[in-house]
């Protein structure tokens, strides 16, 4: 989400050996990695960081969490976060769950914001049909203007997740991929499984959530100011947004008590290198694959 650049890599010789170019300039990428080590400066930010936001404040973000979302795109429009073209490409899963290759695949994007992860999709693949929602009615509205928006292709309408059931606009098991894109960090840890569990009725047996989020440790977290921190491995942003740092074992628990079976679970580790400048920014995501069991024949 933000892209800011810092001038310090975490990468020793041994860790940069296994460093593999991705397809964008200046971006390396290694994938199955354990969680990023920080460097003491690091672990001494992080260890001071103690003081978290009251209980009044976090109540009031909690309650207003859609207004600020709303703001968001009301101050940014549709031109904060970049195409998601990378989606087809790192989740293969998306073309491979076919059992032909022109076979109609029904998806769901849950928490869309305004399509940057949709449109691509649709544009790369005539035999998508994709459900899109999100709790930001501009969002929403945003999707419906973009002009690659297809009712024949497309239904986008207004959900939280936490909260409204899925099943008014989807039918019950009908989808054969959920994605879930910076999504769940975007909201508290205790109502994660909620979303979960809203999902699993529209999912189809044996079919999958494709997730991918911030992981710990990531570039983002360590730029938080002290007084921005909600709860371990979660912060709010100075517009009200929040958002949280995935473990692996933090994930995986809360896929597996909802009834979901764990297929790939990873940290991705990237730098941004900026040569011209000498910067190097480390990103940590968490890129995942759960799926609902297969019925028992
Ligand atoms: C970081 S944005 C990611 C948007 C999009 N998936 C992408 O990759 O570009 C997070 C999105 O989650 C949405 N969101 C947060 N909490 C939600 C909730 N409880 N129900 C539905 N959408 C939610 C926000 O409105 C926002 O559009």
């Amino acid at each position: 989400m933000d892209e800011s650049r810092h001038l310090q890599s975490d990468s020793s010789e041994a860790q940069l050996d296994m460093i593999i170019p991705s397809c964008e300039d200046g971006v390396f990428q290694k994938r199955g990695q354990k969680t990023r080590i920080l460097t003491p400066e690091e672990e001494e930010k992080l260890a001071s960081d103690q003081i978290l936001v009251s209980d009044f404040k976090q109540q009031k973000l909690e309650k207003e969490a859609q207004k600020n979302w709303d703001l968001f795109y009301k101050r940014n429009s549709t031109n904060f976060f970049k195409d998601r073209h990378w989606t087809t490409r790192e989740f293969e899963e998306l073309k491979a769950c076919r059992k032909f290759a022109d076979q109609k695949l029904t998806i769901l994007e849950a928490g869309c914001g305004v399509g940057n992860c949709l449109f691509p999709l649709l544009e790369d693949d005539d035999n998508i049909f994709a459900y899109a929602c999100d709790f930001s009615p501009r969002a929403v509205e945003y999707v419906k203007q973009n002009p690659l928006y297809d009712a024949q292709r497309c239904k986008v309408f207004q959900c939280d997740l936490t909260r409204d059931d899925l099943l008014e606009n989807v039918p019950p098991e009908s989808v054969d991929v959920v994605m879930l894109i910076f999504v769940l960090s975007a909201i508290h840890p205790e109502k994660m499984h909620l979303v979960l569990r809203n999902i699993y009725k529209i999912l189809k047996p044996g079919k999958c959530v494709l997730f991918r989020d911030y992981g710990l440790y990531d570039h983002a977290m360590l730029r938080f100011k002290p007084a921005n921190k909600l709860g371990e491995n979660f912060y709010v942003r100075q517009d009200g947004t929040r958002s949280f740092f995935f473990t692996e074992d933090f994930l995986a628990e809360l896929f597996l008590s909802v009834g979901y079976e764990q297929v790939v679970n990873e940290y991705v580790l990237r730098e941004t290198v900026n040569k011209k400048e000498g910067l190097c920014v480390p990103r940590v995501f968490l890129q995942s694959k759960f799926q609902k069991p297969q019925r028992e024949m």
